[in-house]
C-alpha cells in the first residue's frame, strides 16, 4: 500500500503509521545505540508489542499522533516521530527515533519541523515539551534548531544502563499563534 503522506519535506516526509511499519520500527528500536537514549533504555521490544502499540496506542484521537518518517528517495520507513499525552491545556510530549545509518544528515531536524507544523498549525496545540538525557547532545541540538528552549535540568534523574543516573534536560516550545 502506498504511504499516506501527512507532511512533505525535502529529505523526509511524515506518513500515517500502519502495521506495515512494524517490522522496520521493531528493528530500529531494538538497536542498543538507538534505545539507550529513549525513556526505557534497557528494554527489548517484541514484534508483538510493536503491532499492539500501532493498533491500540500510537494514534488515539485527542491523545496521541505518531507518524512514520519516510525517506523521500526510497519511501522506506527510517524512524518515527510522535506527540503523546495530549492534555486539556493542549500540551503534548514530543518524541522520536531514527535508524542509526541515517543519523547526522539533518533528518530529525527536518522531521521535527514537520511535526511541529502539524501539531501547531493543524492540531492547534499550545505547547510541545520533551526531556533529553544529558548524554544525548544530538537530540538537544535537534530541539534547539527547531526553536525549543531548555527550561531546566533534573539532576541524576533517570537510570540508564551503563551510564548510571543521568541528568535530564527539559525543553519546551510555545505556539505563538494559540
Ligand atoms: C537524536 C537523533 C534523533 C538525532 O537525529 P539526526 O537526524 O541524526 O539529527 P540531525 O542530523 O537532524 O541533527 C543532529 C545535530 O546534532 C549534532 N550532533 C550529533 N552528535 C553530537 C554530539 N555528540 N555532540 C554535539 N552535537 C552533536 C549534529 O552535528 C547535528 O547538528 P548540526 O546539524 O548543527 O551539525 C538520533 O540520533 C536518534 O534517533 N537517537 C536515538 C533515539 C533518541 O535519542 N531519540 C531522542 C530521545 S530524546
Amino acid at each position: 500500500m502506498d504511504p499516506v503522506l501527512i507532511e512533505k519535506g525535502k529529505k523526509v516526509s511524515l506518513a500515517i503509521l500502519t502495521r506495515e511499519d512494524a517490522p522496520a520500527l521493531y528493528r530500529i528500536i531494538n538497536d542498543p545505540e538507538v534505545h539507550r537514549t529513549l525513556s526505557t533504555p534497557g528494554k527489548i521490544y517484541s514484534l508483538v508489542e510493536e503491532y499492539d502499540w500501532i493498533d491500540n496506542y500510537a494514534n488515539v484521537p485527542g491523545k496521541s499522533v505518531n507518524l512514520a518518517i519516510k525517506y523521500n528517495e526510497t519511501m522506506e520507513t527510517v524512524g518515527i516521530i510522535g506527540i503523546n499525552d495530549i492534555d486539556n491545556d493542549r500540551r503534548a510530549h514530543i518524541g522520536y527515533y531514527l535508524r542509526k545509518d541515517y543519523w547526522g544528515k539533518g533528518i530529525m531536524t527536518e522531521a521535527t519541523a514537520l511535526m511541529v507544523d502539524y501539531a501547531f498549525r493543524i492540531m492547534n496545540l499550545r505547547k510541545l515539551f520533551t526531556n533529553v538525557y544529558s548524554m544525548n547532545p544530538a537530540s538537544s541540538k535537534v530541539l534547539e534548531k527547531n526553536g525549543f528552549h531548555k527550561i531546566g535540568t533534573m539532576k541524576r534523574d533517570h537510570y540508564v544502563p551503563g551510564e548510571g543516573f543521568v541528568d535530564v534536560n527539559f525543553y519546551e516550545l510555545l505556539n505563538s499563534d494559540a
